[in-house]
Order: C-alpha cells, then structure tokens, then sequence
C-alpha cells in the first residue's frame, strides 16, 4: 500500500534529521488518518533503508541527474530497498511509489519516479556491481566508522562491518522464576515456533517473530534480550544476600536477569532519567519478580553522596552509557545518528562512572564493566586506563583488557565486559 511507502520515507526524514526510529515513527504517523496502515511494513521498510541506506544512497545519486528533494529520495530509497531486498512484486513496488509521491510531494513527480524505478529494473545487476565499488556502500556504514573499525581490528573489520548489516535474531531470556526452560521449550513447540539453538536461559529463535505471538509473553515467561547481553548475569557471580548496586539499569534488562536467579539478592538500581526508570518498574510488573529490596532511584550514578549510605558493595553492575556501537544490526539508526565527536564525551562519563563507583566497592568485591559498544575507545583502552589508575583492581575475566571483547556474530551482539576485584 502506497501510505506505508508515505509513511516510511517520512520517518526516514525525521531520523536523518536527528530522531531515533520510535521518536520519528511516533510524529510520522501524526500525519495519516488511515487505518490501514501496516506499521510492520513501515518499519521493515525504515531499518532496511538504515541498515542499507550508503548503498541506496549511491543508488539513487547515480539514477538522478540532480539531487531529488528529501522526500523524493527517501522514497526511492524505500522503493529501491524493497526491489532489491525484499520478494515484492517489482510492479507493484513501482506503481505504489508512483501513487505515494502524489501525496507525498507533488503528482507531477509520477513520471520522474516510473523512470527512475524502471531504469533502476532495467540496468539492476550492473548498477548494483558498481555500487560495491565505494567502500561505503558497500559496507553501509560512515567513512569515519570504518576507518576506525579498520585500525582497531585489522583482522576482523570486514567480518565486524559484515555482521553489523546482518538482521538479528530474535533471542529469548527464560524467567525461570515462572518457567523452566524445558516447559517453555514444549510452549515453542506447540505453538510451532522453531528454535534454532539453547542454552542455560537463553533461546535464539529461528525466524524473528513479534513478542505478542511468543506464548507466555504477557505473563512474563520471556524477555527478549540478546545473548552477549545474558553474560552479563555470569559474570556478575552472585551469591545468597550479596548487595548488589546496578548504577545504570534502565530499561531493566540486566536488572531483571539479576532478580529472576534463584538466590536472593539485596540489589540497589539507580539511572539517571526518570523517565527510563520506569521501564525498569513495567518490565518487573510483567515479570512479576520481587521489587529489589534496595529500591530502585533516580540519581546519577557518579554523585555517590546523593543516594550511597556507606555501606560498600559485594557486586557493582556498570553497564555504561556507550555509543551502541556493537548493537547496530538491531537499531540501524545509531549508524547514521552518531557523530564521532561522541566518543569523547562518553569515554569521559565511563571514566568518571568507574573511578566514583569503584571506591563503593568491598575489599574481594567485584565490578562488572559492561559496553554493548566495540569501540575500543569504551572497551579496552577504557579498562586499561582504569587498571593503571587503580592499584588495587585485577582484571579476573582474561589475561589483557582485550579478552572482554564479544566478536559479533550470527547469534551476538557486539559487546564488551571487564570483570575488576578489588583486592
Ligand atoms: C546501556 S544503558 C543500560 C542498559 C541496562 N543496563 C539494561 O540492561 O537494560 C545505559 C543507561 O545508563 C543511564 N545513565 C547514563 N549516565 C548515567 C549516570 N551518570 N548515572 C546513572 N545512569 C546513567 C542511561 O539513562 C541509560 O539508561
């Protein structure tokens, strides 16, 4: 239907404009009174564009005479994307996006988009050969990423660029406060979805689905939630009445695998914004899990005298504000949103978070640095920094900083953790 390609090449204009993708779908579809419109579709169409959008760029420059205006690009860009990774009908892709920019833009741009779209069918193999020429396009991330993925892992960074243009599975975190994995196996069987590979809590499904079609989801029987980002559970060792703190825990995704181990813990979750604590309380509610005995507060992780009443740590979660860096495959939009000057200021907020939190910590205690960035400004070089400073820390989860590093593949996120003790 042509009002999901409206749509669509809508919110791409917001997210190009500075918007995630939920913001800018939010105030695109402000602008339809059509009840039809098939919001799956539209996302499907926004993050293809994402996560293919150099290459559908170069695309484009190359069909256009003169740069088309930036809801008549994002149109093709949408078109393009359907004709080039999607099994839709190439007719139909053309005659909708001819009818879309009629009331995207002007009806006098119909026969501008039947040709681009036809010469675009006529010429396809040979113009997509040319685009994998730019480097670019043909890893579809900014110049700046690339050449910094390059130096940081010259073994791997087209492996890295590969993955990140990869859709990501859907994986499954089992509550086994309400089920045991085995029962909710049988639940997946029944209702006929495949599982592709378990282990522990964790189960990656063969083919991504919507949550309202996993069984159990309402009543808290699963959270989606990556598998790079289950370690951090391990890695956190917990023991019967350990206090814990989670300095910065919202959406909760952490903090609700801490509450769902058997042993009791007495667990202290902080975030900054208010607004994302309460996730935090919606994801505990549909989990039905215990609330954590220490409460869950808005304060600043680093400003310890605001909510620290001196009593120090057996365990302390930093899973640091990052660039998100590793996790592009699920949210494309980072890719295009991220500036490099960003680093920066988020290599600072790491290193004040570590040195303000590590103080809070008991002598054997341990401090769990997670990233779900690969940048190595956040990672490693970020821990090694820490360990240099802190005398009294030993890495415990490898023999270097690099050894935290999660290699992204088919079933992980790109992600990092640095297990420190304190001695
Ligand atoms: C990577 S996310 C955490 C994800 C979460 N642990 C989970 O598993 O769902 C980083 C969080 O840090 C919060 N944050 C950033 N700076 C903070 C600070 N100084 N103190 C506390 N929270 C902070 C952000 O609001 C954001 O929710």
């Amino acid at each position: 239907m042509e009002e999901n390609q409206r749509l669509a090449a809508i919110t791409l204009r917001f997210v190009f404009e500075g918007k995630n993708v939920d913001q800018a779908l939010l105030m695109a579809l402000k602008t339809t009174k059509n009840i039809q419109v098939n919001q799956g579709a539209v996302k499907s169409y926004v993050y293809g564009v994402l996560r293919f959008g150099w290459q559908l760029k170069h695309i484009v420059s190359q069909l256009c005479k003169s740069p088309p205006s930036p809801l008549i690009e994002n149109l093709l860009l949408i078109a393009i994307f359907q004709l080039v990774y999607t099994t839709d009908e190439p007719f139909t892709v053309v005659s909708q996006a001819v009818n879309a920019v009629a009331k995207l833009e002007n009806p006098a741009l119909k026969g501008f988009i039947n040709a681009v779209l036809r010469t675009f069918l006529r010429g396809k193999d040979k113009i997509l050969l040319a685009a994998q020429q730019n480097e670019e396009s043909h890893f579809n991330h900014p110049q700046w990423w690339i050449t910094k993925i390059k130096a940081q892992y010259p073994s791997l960074w087209s492996d890295i660029l590969g993955e990140a243009q990869q859709r990501a599975p859907l994986t499954l975190r089992v509550n086994v406060q309400r089920i045991s994995v085995e029962d909710y196996l049988q639940e997946l069987a029944h209702h006929n979805i495949e599982v592709a590979w378990h282990n522990k809590e964790a189960i990656v499904l063969s083919a991504p689905c919507s949550v309202d079609q996993l069984p159990l989801f309402t009543q808290g029987a699963v959270s989606v939630q990556d598998l790079s980002a289950q370690y951090a559970k391990e890695h956190m060792d917990l023991f019967a009445h350990a206090r814990v703190l989670d300095a910065c825990a919202a959406p909760g995704g952490k903090t609700c695998h801490l509450l769902e181990q058997n042993e009791p813990i007495d667990l202290l979750v902080l975030d900054k914004s208010e607004d994302r604590l309460k996730k935090i309380q919606d994801n505990i509610k549909r989990l039905r899990l215990t609330e954590p005995s220490l409460g869950i507060k808005p304060f600043s992780a680093q400003n310890t005298h605001e909510w620290w009443d001196k009593v120090p740590f057996d365990r302390i979660l930093l899973d640091a504000p990052c660039t998100g860096s590793g996790i592009v495959r699920r949210h494309p939009d980072i890719k295009w949103l991220r500036r490099e000057s960003d680093i920066r200021q988020l290599v600072l907020e790491q290193k004040e978070l570590l040195r303000s939190l590590w103080p809070l910590l008991k002598s054997q205690g341990k401090l769990v640095y997670a990233t779900c960035s690969i940048f190595k400004e956040e990672t490693s070089l970020q821990i090694r920094d820490f360990l240099q400073e802190h005398k009294d820390a030993t890495l415990i989860n490898g023999a270097s900083p690099e050894d935290g590093f999660i290699r992204p593949d088919s079933f992980h996120d790109g992600f990092y953790y640095a297990v420190c003790q304190k001695i």
